[in-house]
């Protein structure tokens, strides 16, 4: 069955994250359309099991598990996991599993031999992306995980040119995606209006994992909003 963005009840998302003031923490349209495409590209079985680190009130993984993905979901917030559930009974899915408690505790309970995903969604805190890239790029290697996706790796309108200048030294690719590409000005527009101060430490944090990425992976760097970061298995396996 192919289902269209629009058909989805996005509306009763967006409500619900006024209440919560945390409209900006949805992703885009074009973000939320790049994570499906990337997803549709991910791993080689026919039903794709996808994982989100960060589920907010969980818009990204209803809207996942209505086209059809495998969805698990970790969110450590109880009132934004309380919300998850209402709105999964409400639209009937199934085939999507949330959980309440802290990503990297899941993280390093789960087994990957026993229920691998195809793709991995990072969106929790930004301070402990690099521990997420190192727990989860040795599933890279060991289980079926063929991508990661890291959102926010654009935290202020600087951040976005260094990480930029640092993707283009390394020769790695920067795709334009969708017709909303911000210039730097907007994100900075973007951090005023949401009063967000990133830290120098989340900052160097996000350098680091890319230093990191570009050991063993193919790096690729879209530039949406925030920016996504996606990490994938090189196509000769090495
Ligand atoms: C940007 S929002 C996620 C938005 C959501 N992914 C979406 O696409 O709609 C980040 C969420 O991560 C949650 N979070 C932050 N740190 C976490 C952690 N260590 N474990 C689980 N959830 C976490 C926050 O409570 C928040 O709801």
């Amino acid at each position: 069955m192919t289902v269209s963005f629009e058909e989805f009840p996005h509306h009763i998302f967006y409500e619900k994250a006024q209440e919560f003031r945390g409209s900006h923490l949805l992703l885009t349209k074009e973000e939320l359309n790049l994570l499906v495409t990337l997803a549709h590209n991910s791993g080689n079985s026919q039903v794709k099991k996808i994982l989100e680190l960060g589920s907010f009130i969980g818009r990204t993984s209803c809207f996942l598990s209505y086209l059809g993905f495998t969805v698990w979901s970790i969110e450590r917030d109880q009132r934004y996991y309380q919300t998850c559930i209402n709105f999964q009974t409400r639209l009937h899915l199934t085939d999507m599993t949330f959980l309440n408690m802290d990503a990297l505790s899941f993280l390093e309970r789960h087994n990957f031999d026993w229920l691998p995903f195809d793709l991995v969604f990072v969106d929790a805190d930004k301070s402990r992306y690099l521990t997420y890239f190192r727990l989860l790029s040795a599933q890279l290697k060991l289980s079926k995980l063929k991508t990661l996706v890291f959102d926010n790796v654009f935290l202020n309108g600087q951040m976005r040119d260094r990480v930029i200048k640092y993707v283009a030294n390394q020769g790695g690719a920067i795709v334009f995606w969708g017709s909303q590409v911000r210039s730097s000005s907007y994100s900075g527009v973007l951090n005023q209006k949401t009063g967000r101060v990133w830290s120098r430490q989340v900052e160097e944090g996000i350098l680091q994992l890319l230093a990191e990425a570009y050991k063993q992976f193919s790096v690729t760097l879209y530039d949406t909003c925030d920016g996504f970061l996606v990490i994938t298995v090189p196509e000769d396996g090495t």
